[in-house]
């Protein structure tokens, strides 16, 4: 690719801060892309799309700018750390960007992916979509396949403004909008109606659709609205599951008595569109915000070190015990600066993601990130980085392998526990191999942070804690050690986020 100037770009672009901004990239970045004189392939596309809003007119191929500036109707807000995150939107808008739109919008709208069940019910399902946006609740469709029996997806999704979702193995679908980002990027599932059918599937932990894979999935607050002929209501099966989806924290809104379509009389009919709104309105209203004015930064992932232009030092870490974290923080109330290394999860709602590569990147977004009330360093840090120039292909030749030296990263947790600026509350993991509670005791006094979570990166089944969806760890805070027995990620961050309301509360 043609080198492009990166100094005129930055000048174009209004400064240093913005184009950071932009990329979601520390100071040191772009220092790297000055030296270099060249921005990496991914910033192509926003960076083309930020300096055609600033009305400039640039050769999309080298990013040289060939135009003369006019007058601007609309400019992209540069200063909006959220930027980054929908860069799909200026690269051409995809599915997910619709969602991401909604979440980092700023205005705090609350979406609902509503499932709708195939029932005679059915069509309700479409005026519940409609009074929920009436409430500025956006509302994302899914539909399972017996749905599509009683209302199209179409009108679904002319309903909602969204595409209505419907297969699980839709191939378009899954490079849009995979079925676990659709089930995350929600603040709630709403089934209506429920029929003993789905109940008992998801009762089961079936996820053999759509809809039963989204409830198996999501980390959202899940409400249903049965509807069914009396006699399947009052069915023992269908009594048990409803037991079992409550006993898990499902909220039901009704059924309601009454007449029913097969002529019967009876508890099963769909509550009124008014209670299942009005419902839906008051559990979002009252979604937990007990760390709202809170400002938390939360590290995930791996750091990657480059060798040189195409090769690179990374460790296995997928991100999925962090972004769990700062999820769990975001859904309190918490204002969450997630600084993560490369991964393929999607970033959680309601978070502002900053997107870094390098050890030295990381602790860059992490003082820009400050000030802060509370850091959780759950990302695997890179030790060590190569010295030296890394731009360039090193060359296979025979004089054998390349000398390669390494030198200490900065230790972001040690960092930040000894800033000015230091967070009230400074949490690090320690992932060992052997005398997990030693050795964590001793990089905790070491790192000077307030707790330390210990998990081992062997488990006793011999599984890694990197890339698993389960964690068990020690939590050592003051003189006191807990034990956290295995249970999925999500559950941990959810248990650590407890710890993290009850000392500020
Ligand atoms: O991402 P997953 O696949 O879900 O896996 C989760 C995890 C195993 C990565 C996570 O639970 C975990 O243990 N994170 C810390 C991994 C690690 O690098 O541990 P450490 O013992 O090497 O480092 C101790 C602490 O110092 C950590 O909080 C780390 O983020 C921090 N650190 C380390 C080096 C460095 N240069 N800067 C740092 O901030």
């Amino acid at each position: 690719m043609k080198k492009h100037d990166v100094q005129t770009i930055i000048t174009a672009l209004g400064g240093r801060a913005q184009l950071q901004a932009l990329l979601s990239v520390g100071a040191s970045a772009v220092s790297n892309y000055l030296a270099r004189d060249e921005l990496p392939q991914r910033a192509v596309g926003p960076v083309c799309a930020a300096l055609r809003a600033r009305g400039f007119t640039v050769d999309p191929t080298c990013l040289e700018i060939i135009g003369q500036r006019v007058p601007a109707a609309a400019s992209v807000p540069l200063d909006n750390p959220h930027m980054a995150g929908n860069r799909q939107i200026a690269n051409g808008a995809t599915g997910s960007a619709l969602l991401d739109t909604h979440r980092s919008s700023g205005t705090g709208q609350a979406r609902v992916l509503l499932i709708v069940g195939g029932g005679i019910a059915a069509y309700k399902a479409l005026g519940v979509a409609r009074r929920l946006q009436d409430h500025d609740i956006a509302v994302t469709g899914v539909m399972t396949r017996s749905a599509s029996e009683f209302v199209t997806p179409l009108s679904l999704a002319a309903l909602t403004g969204q595409k209505a979702y419907t297969d699980l193995f839709s191939l378009t679908d899954e490079a849009e909008m995979g079925h676990i980002q659709l089930a995350r990027q929600t603040d709630l599932v709403l089934v209506v109606p429920a029929t003993a059918n789905l109940m008992a599937r998801t009762a089961n932990g079936l996820a053999d659709d759509l809809a039963t894979t989204i409830l198996l999935a999501t980390t959202a607050p899940v409400m249903m609205a049965p509807a069914m002929n009396q006699a399947m209501w009052g069915h023992p099966a269908t009594q048990e599951n409803h037991a079992v989806l409550v006993a898990r924290g499902i909220d039901m809104i009704g059924p309601d008595d009454g007449g029913m379509a097969c002529g019967e009389e009876g508890t099963g009919r769909l509550s009124p569109t008014d209670g299942i709104v009005d419902a839906v309105v008051a559990k979002l209203a009252g979604r937990h915000k007990a760390l709202a004015g809170h400002h938390a930064i939360v590290t995930s992932g791996p750091t990657i070190e480059p060798i040189d232009s195409v090769r690179f030092i990374a460790n296995r870490s997928s991100g999925k015990q962090g972004h769990a974290i700062a999820a769990a923080l975001a859904a309190r109330g918490a204002k969450v600066t997630l600084v993560s290394g490369p991964v393929s999860l999607p970033h959680p709602p309601h978070v502002t993601h900053v997107a870094v590569e390098s050890a030295r990147e990381m602790m860059d977004a992490c003082m820009a990130a400050l000030p802060a009330d509370i850091a959780i360093c759950a990302a695997a840090v890179a030790d060590w980085h190569v010295a030296g120039d890394t731009s360039g292909k090193l060359k296979k030749d025979h004089a054998g392998p390349p000398r390669i030296e390494l030198v200490e990263n900065p230790d972001i947790l040690a960092s930040l526990s000894a800033h000015k600026k230091r967070p009230q509350l400074v949490i690090g993991f320690a992932a060992e191999s052997e005398n997990l509670q030693a050795n964590a005791a001793a990089k905790r006094a070491r790192k000077g942070c307030d707790w330390i979570l210990a998990n081992a990166v062997t488990r006793a089944d011999g599984s890694s804690v990197f890339d698993s969806d389960s964690n068990g760890a020690l939590l050592l805070a003051g003189n006191s050690c807990e034990d956290w027995p295995q249970m999925p990620k999500i559950a941990l961050a959810e248990r650590l986020a407890d710890r993290i309301e009850a000392h500020f509360g």
